[in-house]
Formats: C-alpha cells, structure tokens, sequence
C-alpha cells in the first residue's frame, strides 16, 4: 500500500507517493533526482548514503521514508548551494581527498555535521566524525587534512 510523505528536502517542501519499506535514500534518488547521495552496501555499513537529517548524519539507506514525516533533509546537492558549507567541498579538491569519487558525498556530509558539533575538531574529532565512511582509495590522510583545511 502506498501512503504520501512530506518532508523538506534541501529547503523544500515535498510530498512524495511511498511504501512502508521505502528508504530515505530511494526517495532522494529515484523520486527526487538527487542522485550525489550514493548506495553502496544499502546496510548502514559504508556512508555512501549519508545526508544531514535535522543537522544530523544518518545513512539514508537505512531510515524509512514514513520514519522522516515532517522533518528536515539536506543532501550533498544542498550542501553545493549553501555558501556556508561550499568550502567543505573545495577542501577535498584542494587536499587531493578524491579519488575515484563515491565516497565523497557522504564524506562531505558526514564532515559538515561534525563541523557543526564542533567547528575546530582534533584529527582524532575527524577520524571518529568520519568513522562510519568507508573509502576505498585515498588512505583517508587526505580526507583528514581536507576537514582540517575546511575548519581553519
Ligand atoms: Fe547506506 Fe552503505 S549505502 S551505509
Ligand atoms: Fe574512491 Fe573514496 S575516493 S571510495
């Protein structure tokens, strides 16, 4: 059975057509466009799926569309278009923290909510705040110094 749910995505008010086991990640990607935010395992395991719910970091494929009713997501695409938030994403680029690039999206989110817990996070801060993102090609130093970079 198919039920609406509305939310707020990247500043918008949507309203989209689900099932009880539709994700949060399936309504970014396939009802929405915003295909930045990636499925990588699909279990909560790699990050590739992360976006801000509420200024929080959670892996979209793991959270039902009916569980986010009402509430407030933004995903790498609105991180793009928020000048407060942009310079994350320069960091990356400029610290050579992207390789093959899939990770990056929820790195960068998982990134921005740790930058809003804590605006000059320790490189410990960052290794845990990032703990929950897999990369498979940087080695992760490049991805520590681009938060680094996008605190100073
Ligand atoms: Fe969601 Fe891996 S795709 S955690
Ligand atoms: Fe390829 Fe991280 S840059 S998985």
């Amino acid at each position: 059975m198919k039920n609406k749910c509305s939310l707020k995505v990247n500043g918008k008010n949507i309203t989209v057509e689900v099932s009880d086991t539709t994700t949060l990640l399936e309504v970014l990607r396939d009802h929405l466009g915003l295909t930045g935010t990636k499925e990588g395992c699909g279990k909560g395991e790699c990050g590739a799926c992360t976006v801000l719910l509420n200024g929080k970091a959670v892996n979209s494929c793991i959270v039902f569309a009916h569980q986010v009713e009402g509430q407030e997501v933004i995903t790498i695409e609105g991180l793009n278009e928020d000048p407060k938030s942009k310079h994350i994403q320069e960091a990356f680029i400029d610290e050579g923290a992207v390789q093959c690039g899939f990770c990056t999206p929820g790195m960068v989110v998982s990134s921005k909510a740790l930058l809003i817990k804590k605006k000059k996070p320790s490189k410990e801060d960052i290794r845990e705040g990032l703990s929950g993102n897999l990369c498979r090609c940087t080695g992760y130093t490049k991805i520590i110094n681009a938060v680094e970079e996008a605190a100073r």
